[in-house]
């Protein structure tokens, strides 16, 4: 679901510094165990890229976004890498990766867009390919700053990813507050 911060210069700007600090190091150890180094992977909705220079560092990283502002934020920061304007739920891209990564992307979409995306995820994925998502845990869902949150439970996750994927790890882990998130990682069926 649209919504406009993410995509205002100011907005972005704001982001940056609030978001200083954090990142997805701890989820992306946990995705090492499944995924081999080197590995070709895709980040959907890098942002600023925190998360996008420590996978690039294991992995054969492609960052990709749908906001114009972050990806021209992305292009300055690392002129040598390529990064793509993709939106989560229709991944329109020719290429194939052997994983996908998000970070606190996938609750901005509904959960029919959750769906279309997950159908996505599977056509770009190569054989064996594994996903890693994390997202905030809770139920129902609200707007927050103009944005759509959807706020999933394991059961929630278990049941969208059940029919395309074999969950390898689900499991609490706490950005803020004591197990406010979610990880979730699963294999290709
Ligand atoms: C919480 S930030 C991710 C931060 C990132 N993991 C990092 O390392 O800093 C969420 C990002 O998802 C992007 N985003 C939100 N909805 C999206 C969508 N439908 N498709 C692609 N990207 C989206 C936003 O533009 C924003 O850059």
């Amino acid at each position: 679901m649209e919504g406009k911060y993410y995509k205002t210069k100011e907005s972005v700007e704001e982001y940056i510094k609030l978001a200083k600090g954090f990142n997805g190091a701890q989820l992306i150890e946990k995705l090492k165990k499944f995924l081999p180094l080197n590995s070709t992977l895709l980040e959907i909705g890098s942002g600023p890229g925190s998360d996008w220079s420590i996978l690039n560092k294991s992995y054969k990283t492609t960052g990709s976004d749908n906001s114009d502002e972050f990806l021209s934020y992305l292009n300055a920061k690392n002129a040598t890498s390529e990064f793509l304007n993709l939106d989560a739920t229709t991944l329109r891209t020719e290429k194939k990766f052997d994983s996908i990564y998000s970070n606190k992307v996938m609750h901005h979409l509904t959960d029919d867009e959750l769906i279309k995306s997950i159908k996505r995820q599977y056509e770009i994925l190569n054989a064996d390919g594994v996903i890693c998502h994390s997202f905030w845990k809770g139920e129902g869902s609200e707007i927050f700053k103009g944005l759509f949150v959807n706020y999933h439970s394991e059961k929630s996750l278990r049941r969208f990813y059940k029919g395309n994927f074999e969950i390898l790890l689900i499991e609490d882990y706490k950005e803020f507050d004591d197990d406010d998130s979610i990880l979730l990682i699963a294999k290709k069926k």
